[in-house]
């Protein structure tokens, strides 16, 4: 798929078939994910997948009900970053960002997954409305790593649609 067809057909999925994705295919697109480009190269994004039954309903136990619903039959990624590296030099903050952009470079690996399952056949929801001390708590996921996402995985069951986008003079200036 030609990159502009594959952001034009990449959308939220909220409903998906009952499809077991192999693990396989999920470490692909990990390992395309982490093409992305980071602070200092500093890789800090992690994934934590869920794709047996029993550690997809652990995760889903930590949605809300709708975004449980919505991502029912789909495997579930948690994705983390590991905090005080991206932004900072020898443990200080580079500037007013902080760990912000930890985050910043975990969306941008997050861009990539979305996209690379995209290519890959398969459809996905990022969740922001998760419950990260159940995750935490679950996975053991150490303290120095912010739960960010929940990425649900999966083959959508059904057609998806553009949502509205801004117009590019409503959002850029030519300085
Ligand atoms: C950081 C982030 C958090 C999101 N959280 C949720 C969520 O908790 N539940 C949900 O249904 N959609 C969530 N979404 C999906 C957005 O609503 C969706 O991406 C947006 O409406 C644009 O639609 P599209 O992805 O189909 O282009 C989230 C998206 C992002 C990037």
């Amino acid at each position: 798929m030609d990159f502009k067809e594959l952001i034009e057909v990449r959308r939220s999925a909220r409903s998906y078939k009952e499809e077991q994705i192999k693990d396989e295919t999920i470490k692909e697109i990990i390992e395309e994910a982490l093409k992305a480009p980071s602070w200092k190269n500093s890789e800090t994004a992690r994934y934590y997948v869920a794709n047996t039954p029993e550690s997809i309903e652990k995760v889903a136990a930590a949605l809300p009900e709708f975004n449980r619903n919505s991502s029912k039959n789909a495997a579930l990624v948690v994705t983390t970053f590991v905090r005080d590296i991206s932004g900072f030099s020898a443990g200080v903050a580079e500037n007013e960002l902080s760990n912000k952009w930890g985050a910043y470079d975990l969306g941008l690996s997050n861009a990539y997954f979305i996209l690379a399952a995209k290519e890959h056949g398969l459809d996905t929801l990022i969740m922001g409305l998760r419950d990260a001390a159940a995750l935490r708590k679950d996975f053991g996921i150490p303290k120095n790593e912010q739960i960010t996402s929940v990425i649900a995985l999966g083959v959508a069951d059904g057609p998806l649609k553009m949502r509205p986008r801004k117009a590019v003079d409503e959002v850029t200036k030519f300085l």
